[in-house]
């Protein structure tokens, strides 16, 4: 595995595999990786011949008072596992690299970033927009993998590539869960013993919402009661938001008749921590 810090060394180690006609595969990252991210580099290692890995914590996605000086950063660990799962090429820039003086270029996918965690981190999405847009420029791979977790993030991407006309397949792999149902997340390690217990509350109420589905319920209101009966069960938890959207659009939709996602977000402690749910297999 060759690690590449500049986009111009990048580059010239992708220009034999493109000349060759080989399939790129990109799995971006802001480092930190665990299984979750492993299972998006693994697919792209089934599916493609070359596989670049790119590591950066994105300041522009992270909001005033937001975790980006707290955001964990393993770079060692994360080179080793990148290596161990059959990376080829690791990009990791500089922040100047990717923001050089006199940047000030910004992608917003209007509608689609308003709600859910939009409404909450103004400036989020045109942040991760603008990044990837930027990876996928620098990279130009044929297949680029993102994980369910970021559900909101995936539509904004998908939209994204739509509008731009990008050439490129948005691979989107399952949510990777704890044996208990924690979405794998970097910020899980923030956890300690009892809010890392709370912190279940999560999968627990997409679980509930799910159930009253399986039974019959289709009104989008009912289900979000369900999922905010189960947060008042679990006061180390405090429920931020949850809606029923679109799976494309991420509008908010009055009944669920399966191309919908629940989405919320909640924090544990000061932890956010988002998960979603579609209602694909509840709805027989
Ligand atoms: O999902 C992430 O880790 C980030 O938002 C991404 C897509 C790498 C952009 O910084």
């Amino acid at each position: 595995m060759d690690v590449l810090e500049t986009v111009s060394d990048l580059r010239e180690a992708l220009a034999g595999p493109r000349r060759g006609g080989r399939k790129i595969g990109l799995v971006p990252t802001m480092g930190s990786l665990h299984e979750a991210h492993f299972s998006l580099i693994r697919a792209a290692r089934a599916e493609c011949d070359t596989v670049v890995a790119s590591i950066f914590v994105n300041p522009t996605q992270f909001g005033p008072g937001e975790d980006l000086e707290l955001y964990p950063r393993t770079p060692e660990l994360d080179a080793r596992g990148c290596e161990q799962e059959g990376v080829d090429l690791l990009f990791t820039p500089p922040v100047e690299g990717m923001y050089p003086p006199g940047f000030q270029t910004k992608v917003t996918v209007e509608e689609v970033s308003r709600e859910y965690c939009g409404r909450y981190r103004p400036g989020h999405f045109p942040g991760v927009a603008t990044v990837v847009l930027k990876l996928l420029n620098i990279v130009q791979p044929h297949a680029a993998y993102f994980g369910e977790k970021d559900f909101q993030q995936s539509a904004v991407i998908r939209r994204m590539v739509g509008d731009l006309n990008i050439p490129v397949e948005i691979r989107l792999l399952p949510i990777v869960r704890e044996p208990d149902g924690l979405a794998m997340s970097s910020r899980n390690r923030y956890l300690s013993g009892s809010a890392r217990e709370a912190a279940t509350v999560l999968f627990r109420s997409l679980e509930a919402a799910a159930e009253r589905v399986r039974a019959g319920e289709r009104s989008a209101a009912a289900v979000l009661k369900t999922v905010r009966e189960v947060f008042e069960g679990e006061p180390a938890a405090q429920l931020q938001y949850a809606g029923v959207a679109d799976d494309e659009t991420l509008e908010p939709v009055e009944s669920i008749r399966g191309r919908e996602h629940l989405l919320l977000a909640a924090f544990v402690g000061d932890v956010r921590l988002i998960d979603n749910r579609s209602f694909e297999d509840a709805l027989g």
